[in-house]
């Protein structure tokens, strides 16, 4: 096998992988999918020096780790710093005060990929929270993709990915770390003390009970299908406080999906507070 080679992806093999994968996180690979399925997936089976894609699904019967591994390649983890500033304008300005006031802030990561928006957060909780180290606030950042959250632990970043970081939390926030010619910025332990990175398949069961101020889940339901994120946005309701915020991608929105939230923005929602709920 060269590194060169061209492994086919049958109609009848795509169709499996893609129920595969809708069962274990709904994602949805349509058809247009395929050739991106494909060019994915033959990167792996060429590590595994692996001659075709029927091989590789005989695999993924029988190997657990693998099955995992192939949901990693297959998810999409586009992420960047300060990724859609408005909504970190908004939780600056109408959510960190309310958590300043109560002491105790909760905010999720749903589908944090390699960490930007988690740690862009925790750059944000610092700058606008001076009694922060005086409060019990924390971030729970979430992923299925345990390469992501390696990476997210890690919070190493090329200087390319730290573009959008203002230059003053640059240098407060992170460490220069050079290898060989390029360089590096670690996130440091103001930010990482910050968060909690975990394992979670959304679809699934949530083991937290705690209550959330804020919950994102950005640029992830969107490869659902409707009845899913239906699910999705009625369990993260449940787990807002009453006046707690709830965000999805500036490219996404909650029309056509029954819920109650009250619109504030687009892609911003809120729980209403008791005294706020509207009687139909
Ligand atoms: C495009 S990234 C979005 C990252 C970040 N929220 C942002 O907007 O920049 C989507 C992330 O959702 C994760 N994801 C997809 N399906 C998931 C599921 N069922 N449970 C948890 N995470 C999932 C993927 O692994 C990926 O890292």
């Amino acid at each position: 096998m060269t590194a060169t080679q061209h492994y086919e992806l049958k109609d009848r093999e795509f169709r499996k992988i893609s129920s595969i994968v809708y069962d274990a996180c709904r994602i949805n690979l349509r058809d247009a999918k395929k050739e991106l399925v494909q060019a994915r997936l033959a990167k792996r089976l060429r590590a595994l020096g692996m001659d075709s894609y029927g091989d590789y699904l005989d695999l993924i019967e029988k190997d657990a780790c693998e099955h995992t591994i192939m949901i990693d390649y297959l998810s999409t983890n586009l992420t960047m710093f300060f990724r859609e500033r408005g909504h970190f304008n908004y939780l600056a300005e109408e959510v960190f005060p309310r958590i300043s006031e109560s002491s105790t802030g909760r905010i999720w990561s749903a589908g944090c990929s390699s960490g930007e928006e988690a740690y862009t957060l925790a750059m944000l909780l610092r700058e606008n929270l001076p009694k922060i180290n005086l409060m019990d606030c924390l971030i729970l950042a979430t992923d299925i993709s345990t390469r992501m959250l390696e990476a997210a632990k890690r919070g190493v970043y090329t200087a390319k990915r730290m573009e959008n970081v203002p230059e003053d939390m640059l240098e407060k926030y992170f460490r220069k770390t050079g290898r060989a010619e390029e360089t590096f910025f670690e996130a440091g332990a103001a930010l990482k003390s910050l968060i909690r990175f975990r394992y979670l398949n959304l679809i699934g069961p949530w083991p937290m009970d705690a209550k959330f101020d804020a919950i994102l889940c950005r640029n992830v339901m969107i490869y659902f299908d409707k009845p899913t994120q239906q699910e999705l946005v009625a369990r993260f309701y449940n787990l807002l406080k009453p006046g707690g915020i709830f965000i999805v991608g500036h490219s996404e929105s909650l029309v056509g999906i029954n819920h109650d939230y009250t619109f504030v923005r687009p892609s911003i929602y809120k729980r209403p507070a008791g005294e706020e709920r509207v009687a139909l």
